[in-house]
């Protein structure tokens, strides 16, 4: 137990750490969270017209996840990283310091997996690009991969504990893009590449 909630604070905390939000508002870019969707998450920082924030902003959310499961293996061993990949997520989604109200996980998802089952990451991270190639819709990419990742993981890696893992993660990730899936539903969702300037 003591280890159990370390591993899942531990992944909390750095999981919080906003990189979208700290980056744009660093680059004098203002507060993403009134620009485009509102989302602090690299697609909408991509939406400032700057790659190199969205890029930034895509490294950070993704290398917290990768750093939490990484570390919190390296002390407790395999069954600890795994929490600290969910505290992790958690912390991305509900971050306390911005009043529970957080991104959307993707960039945080991948970089759990790239930690926790480096080969699948390698597929997701393909799966999301072919998605995007082909629809040009960030969050139809990220809803494809991460409907695919628990399955592949489970039926063709045989990585059950880390499937589970993921699954939960994707439930939490599909209910966070509940207004993209209606977007993309009614045909409204922005295209990646698209801009967009500050709600007036
Ligand atoms: O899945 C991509 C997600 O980040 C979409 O972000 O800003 O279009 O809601 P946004």
């Amino acid at each position: 137990w003591p280890y159990f909630v370390a591993a899942l604070v531990f992944g909390y905390l750095l999981g919080s750490i906003p990189f979208g939000l700290i980056f744009t508002r660093m680059a004098g870019l203002g507060d993403i969270r009134k620009i485009g969707s509102g989302n602090i998450g690299t697609t909408n920082v991509l939406r400032t017209g700057n790659k190199a924030v969205a890029a930034a902003t895509l490294l950070g959310d993704g290398l917290k996840g990768t750093v939490a499961v990484l570390v919190a293996g390296s002390f407790y061993g395999q069954d600890m990283a795994v929490v600290a990949g969910l505290g992790a997520f958690l912390g991305h989604l509900f971050p306390v310091w911005l009043k529970f109200k957080g991104g959307k996980g993707v960039a945080t998802y991948l970089g759990i997996l790239l930690g926790l089952y480096w080969p699948m990451f390698l597929l997701a991270a393909a799966i999301w690009v072919g998605m995007a190639f082909v629809f040009r819709y960030s969050s139809l990419s990220a809803l494809s991969m991460t409907l695919l990742t628990p399955v592949l993981l489970f039926l063709v890696f045989q990585q059950a504990q880390i499937a589970e893992l993921f699954l939960l993660l994707s439930v939490l990730l599909w209910l966070k893009h509940h207004e993209n899936i209606g977007r993309l539903l009614k045909g409204q969702e922005s295209k990646i590449g698209a801009t967009s300037k500050p709600a007036a």
